[in-house]
Parts: structure tokens; sequence; C-alpha cells
């Protein structure tokens, strides 16, 4: 028999097409709590998270244009519209930032690791729950001064995307994935 939190792991995808209501108090303090069960080597807990709701998350479209002018790499106006499109019916994004290594210590490669870890236990947490949940760089992720805006300067922390949670629009329909055995290989000591 495959346990129902396996099933749960079986069933995920991600759904980009959300509406409100957003996830309640409770199933985001759930979701969060699912994000803190990362493993993390050297318990440094790099994930940064910058809760965005309602009014506030097309307003990221803005953050990205605005950062897109100054930097000299404007955001595409089409991407800035369809962004725009999308964003205004999620009800809640979480911004996502991960704390760079200046000690030494762990290196970024393994604290990024941890935090994308973190997202994908958000992820899951958000489809356990039955909402809909989808990270993405789209909007502008990658232009100078957007994570600065959003709290997360670029000496300090990587910033690292959205993620957007809300209801499925849309019914939510089971996708097959590709066989796990093209990806795995048995290796011998020779
Ligand atoms: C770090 C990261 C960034 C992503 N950025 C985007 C994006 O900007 N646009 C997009 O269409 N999908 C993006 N994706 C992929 C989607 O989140 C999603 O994984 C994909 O649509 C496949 O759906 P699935 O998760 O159900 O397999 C990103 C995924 C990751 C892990």
């Amino acid at each position: 028999m495959i346990p129902d939190t396996l099933n749960t792991l079986l069933s995920r995808r991600s759904v980009k097409f959300v509406q409100a209501p957003g996830p309640t108090d409770e199933q985001l303090d759930l979701i969060l709590r699912a994000a803190m069960r990362a493993p993390d080597h050297g318990a440094v807990r790099p994930w940064r998270f910058a809760l965005v709701r309602g009014a506030d998350v097309p307003a990221l479209v803005d953050v990205a244009v605005r950062a897109g002018e100054a930097a000299g790499t404007p955001l595409p106006e089409a991407k800035a519209a369809n962004g725009r499109k999308w964003l205004s019916r999620v009800p809640l994004v979480i911004a996502i930032a991960c704390v760079l290594d200046h000690d030494g210590r762990i290196p970024d490669h393994e604290r990024m690791l941890a935090t994308g870890t973190a997202v994908g236990n958000m992820l899951n947490a958000a489809h356990a729950l039955g909402l809909g949940a989808f990270w993405s760089t789209g909007v502008g992720t990658y232009i100078d001064g957007v994570g600065e805006a959003l709290g997360f300067d670029a000496l300090d922390y990587r910033f690292m995307g959205y993620l957007s949670i809300g209801t499925p629009i849309d019914p939510v329909e089971a996708v097959e994935r590709p066989d796990y055995r093209d990806f795995v290989s048995e290796w011998h000591a020779a």
C-alpha cells in the first residue's frame, strides 16, 4: 500500500493559474513550517521569504519594469503585460531569496540547494492542501535591482524568484512523468 503522504508527492504538479482565495493563515503557517523542514548543511537556514499579497502582487511587475529601465535591461513589453494579467488574479506570492556565504563555512551552492529544497517543500505542502503553486523566475528575477527592491540586496542575498499560491482556476489534471529508469544507473566498485 502506498502511504497517503507518498501519493501526495507522486501526484504533485505545478499550477500557474490560480485565484483567490489564497491560503488561509493556518494553511500558510503549514506551508512555511514545511519549508523549515528542508535539509540544511550547518543549520544556516539560508532561505528568506517575503510575503506579497493581494493588490501588491501585480505591483511586482512595476518593480521589474522600473528596475529594468534603471539597469538598461528593460523588461519586454509583452512579458510585462503577460505578467500583469497573470499576477492580477494571484492572491499570494512568496518572494524567495537565499542568504549568501560571508564566512566561508557553507558554500553558496549548498545554501541555494537548501533554499530550493525549502521551496520544493512549500510546493508539496500547497499541493497537499489542495492549493495550486508555481515557482517562476520570469518576471524580472534576474534584473539588477529587483531583489533589492524586495528587501534582498545583492551583496547579501541571491534572489531566486517567486512562488505563487492560490486556488486553481481550472481543474488540475494528472500529468504523466518520464520513467525514472532513464535517469538512474547502478554504480559498482571496479
Ligand atoms: C527555479 C525555477 C524557476 C522557474 N521559472 C519558471 C518561469 O519563469 N517560467 C515558467 O514557465 N516555468 C518556470 N519554472 C518551471 C515551473 O515552476 C514548473 O516546474 C514547470 O511548469 C513544470 O511543472 P511541474 O512542476 O508540474 O513539472 C521554474 C522552475 C524552477 C525550479
